[in-house]
């Protein structure tokens, strides 16, 4: 019955990670999977998460292995949905009461799992003729987009001659070519791959340009805290949305796995805001929602998302945890100067000041494809094809070994 199934796409991301696990280099180095590593190229469990951790061994509960409700743990939601939109959890005016009526939240499998339930939901729902992806875009959004079965069309985020966001490019097309209806994936921050964000200007055109298109914004938010260090500033966009006049319907993914570092643990959220703020239509979104998770996994895993409710709960380990965050993304920003700076050194062909004009966990190089094999045959050094290269697999001493591997595949 299998011998003539399609050929699957293999996930390029993981099998370069593969491929650099087995590489028995002593002085490989990976750029290739977005996740966090210290100074000394290791694993960084959070200072924050790792309290957590050992008070929740401490406390034995018996029931920590428990089931949990299908659209997840309550006070997780309210937190993350607070963290995302930008409420703050004491005092409550009546229209942050009244805005809050306005999402329905579940618990996900990360990011991954939140953008599939919503886009689940949308195809059976919305049932959006198109949905609009930028160009180049992190690539499991095509793969998730492509399994629920609504058709796919990109936006031309980057411009390669400017090493920018091509603004005028990407309003154009969806200006002359999106339909009533279809859906708009947005990054919330930290483009994957490019690393270049729309200014405030720009985000205000494009949420316009959807208001009067009556485009469906998707926003996938898996960097909050990781672009500027700091979580409101990174939540600019969702807000400038959400509290647009008149209300639009909109929707975000949300992932935990880089900003607490729990990768493996997959804890996520999905937010269906609504544009009006009955009760009765949010429940009706929560049941539909749950019904997608019953039928495929019947609930998000509780392990990492005590270990994150716990964190936004208590004062001092949110304060704690924010100074992780600061942390991480203070380190990425000084490898970024690193690397410029070695490459100035060298007086390497090029101008890659974007290095540091980019922000969050990546920066897209520039380098082409034949420089990227290249790069891995003769130095072992591993990024993925599109160039993108993650930062924070750069440290104090393999950062001239990298700067001197892309000097010399830029110059042969
Ligand atoms: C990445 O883009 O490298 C990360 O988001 C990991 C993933 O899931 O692809």
């Amino acid at each position: 019955a299998f011998a003539k199934l399609p050929d699957a796409a293999g996930d390029e991301i993981f099998a370069v990670n593969h491929a650099f696990t087995i590489d028995p280099h002593p002085q490989k180095v990976s750029l290739a999977l977005g996740v966090y590593r210290t100074n000394e190229g290791k694993p960084w469990p959070l200072p924050s998460v790792r309290k957590v951790e050992e008070k929740l061994f401490a406390e034995n509960d018996i029931n920590r292995h428990e089931y949990q409700a299908i659209e997840g743990d309550k006070v997780f939601l309210k937190l993350t949905r607070d963290l995302i939109f930008g409420f703050n959890g004491r005092t409550e005016s009546l229209a942050e009461k009244q805005a809050k009526r306005r999402i329905a939240s579940v618990q996900t499998v990360s990011g991954t799992g939140a953008n599939h339930v919503g886009a689940l939901f949308l195809a059976q729902h919305l049932k959006p003729k198109h949905v609009w992806i930028s160009n180049p875009s992190w690539p499991n959004h095509q793969t998730i987009w492509s399994l629920v079965g609504v058709p796919r069309k990109t936006y031309p985020y980057f411009n390669s001659r400017t090493r920018s966001f091509d603004f005028c490019a990407t309003i154009d097309i969806l200006d002359s070519e999106a339909q009533e209806g279809d859906v708009i994936v947005l990054h919330a921050c930290s483009h994957n791959p490019t690393g270049i964000d729309p200014t405030m200007e720009q985000w205000i055109a494009i949420a316009d340009l959807c208001e009067k298109k009556g485009l469906f914004p998707f926003f996938d938010c898996a960097y909050q805290g990781f672009a500027s260090g700091c979580l409101d500033e990174d939540a600019w966009a969702v807000r400038l949305f959400f509290n647009k006049q008149p209300r639009m319907e909109m929707c975000v993914a949300q992932s935990f796995s880089k900003n607490f570092g729990l990768y493996g643990q997959r804890v996520g959220a999905f937010h269906l805001v609504t544009n009006g703020d009955s009760a009765a239509v949010i429940d009706l979104v929560v049941q539909n929602l749950c019904h997608i998770i019953r039928g495929e996994y019947t609930m998000a895993p509780r392990g990492g998302s005590t270990i994150v409710r716990r964190i936004l709960e208590e004062d001092a380990l949110r304060k704690e945890w924010q100074r992780d965050l600061i942390e991480m993304s203070s380190r990425i920003k000084a490898m970024r100067r690193a690397l410029l700076n070695e490459l100035r050194i060298l007086n390497t062909p090029g101008n890659w000041d974007h290095i540091i004009n980019q922000s969050g966990m990546f920066s897209y190089t520039g380098l082409t494809l034949k420089q990227v094999l290249a790069l891995k045959d003769r130095h072992h050094v591993y990024m993925v094809k599109s160039g993108r290269a993650s930062i924070s697999g750069l440290t104090e001493s393999n950062v001239l070994r990298v700067a001197r591997a892309i000097d010399d595949v830029v110059r042969t």
